[in-house]
């Protein structure tokens, strides 16, 4: 086994090696195969070692890797109108990672209203439970102590409403509110899915008070949910949307697509980023929006989601007092542990099993398998699950 000791110590990482992967699973250095429910952390939708991911990949390596935004290109340019034209929005700046894309989302909602003359909104609302990213900007749009201490100063301007409290709302979107950021499906915080009605009024005192609404659907976007943006599950489109994870199944993108209000704010020289939108991520996204046509990957979900609730529903009934009852949306779902602090020994103990799940905030189990998943692995997936939960 690998134990890299010039990496620094960000990461808690399990005690393996993995090589290879194909389908939804891994396989580590020892040659031990295992069900991969987290793909990645919601990023392997279409699986490990997809080929037509691997062709698009080959091929536009052997074409053009990198020509930088200084000129235009293929890849990039169909990317864009694909994605704007399902979004329904205008205009699209691609990134690197999702923090990326909300950095992006967060200047360009400032500077739209700079533009606009209104210099004193500036101010950028987020829900309690929020995570929106490492860097500076998405970090203080993250409602987690835990992830800030120590980094302070960290950029001003930046205040909470608890998640899915309407009145809350109506009280803190005012005339300094540039924009709200929310997660239509909070993933670390141990996915909460956001009521409608929160998501509506948000849209509604946004307009109604000059606010731009940002979706972040960097962990729940890409047909996570059963469509292919979560917005489509709850009927209420916003201003500006953020993707990334799994937007080319595993190679580095991320984007901000912005309806026509709001890409006004950006002009030639407000923002940018070398490898943004180079042409091997978008090659590969193209590729993955190709697939996912062509399998018909919402019905799919919405199959798999149903099948996947309802055998971890009956794995909380036979298991009382150890876990509790799953919450989620589509192919994203938390299953809370009851026994205090115990989600990280019975995700090691599925790993152990060879099932690999994730753990997210409150204690919780988290469920994120690529959206091919089949019936049969589904199954496996609960009885490798029930014997990690049994005497460990
Ligand atoms: C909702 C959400 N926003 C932003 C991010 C940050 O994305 P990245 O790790 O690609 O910077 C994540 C990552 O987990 C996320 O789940």
């Amino acid at each position: 086994m690998v134990r890299e000791e010039a990496l620094l110590p960000t990461y808690n990482r399990a005690p393996i090696t993995i090589v290879a992967g194909e389908g939804c699973e891994l396989i580590d250095d020892r040659g031990r195969r295992y069900l991969d429910c987290i793909a990645g952390i919601a990023v392997c939708v279409l699986g490990h070692a997809h080929p037509a991911i691997a062709d698009a990949v080959a091929q536009q390596a052997r074409k053009l890797v990198h020509a930088s935004n200084l000129y235009y290109h293929e890849p990039s340019g169909s990317l864009a109108r694909e994605l704007v034209s399902r979004a329904g929005m205008h205009g699209a700046f691609f990134c690197n990672s999702g923090t990326e894309a909300n950095e992006a989302a967060i200047k360009l909602a400032r500077k739209s209203a700079y533009r606009r003359g209104e210099t004193q909104r500036n101010a950028i609302l987020a829900c309690t439970g929020s995570f929106h990213g490492r860097t500076l900007g998405a970090l203080a749009a993250t409602a987690n102590d835990r992830y800030q201490e120590g980094f302070g100063p960290l950029p001003a301007g930046f205040t909470f409403v608890p998640f899915n409290d309407v009145a809350a709302l109506e009280e803190a979107i005012d005339e300094k509110v540039a924009a709200l950021i929310v997660e239509p499906v909070q993933g670390e915080s141990g996915v909460h899915v956001a009521d409608t009605q929160f998501l509506a009024a948000a849209r509604r005192l946004c307009d109604e008070r000059g606010a731009l609404l940002i979706f972040d659907e960097i962990q729940c976007g890409m047909g996570r949910t059963g469509s292919l943006f979560a917005f489509e599950q709850f009927g209420v489109r916003p201003d500006l949307v953020t993707l990334a994870k799994a937007l080319a199944n595993g190679l580095p993108i991320g984007a901000l697509l912005a309806n026509e209000r709001a890409a006004g704010g950006f002009a030639p020289g407000d923002h940018g980023s070398t490898f943004g939108g180079s042409p091997i991520p978008c090659a590969a996204a193209l590729a993955h929006l190709r697939v996912r046509d062509a399998l018909d990957l919402d019905a799919r979900v919405r199959a798999r989601s149903a099948q996947i609730f309802g055998a971890l529903a009956r794995l909380a009934a036979v298991n009382p007092g150890v876990l509790g009852t799953p919450r989620g949306l589509g192919l994203l779902i938390g299953v809370p542990v009851i026994e205090p602090n115990q989600a990280q020994a019975i995700a090691a103990a599925a790993r152990e099993r060879g099932l690999l799940i994730g753990t997210a905030a409150g204690n919780t189990l988290r469920f994120a398998p690529p959206l091919i998943i089949s019936e049969e692995e589904i199954d496996r997936a609960a009885s490798l699950l029930q014997a990690a939960v049994g005497p460990r």
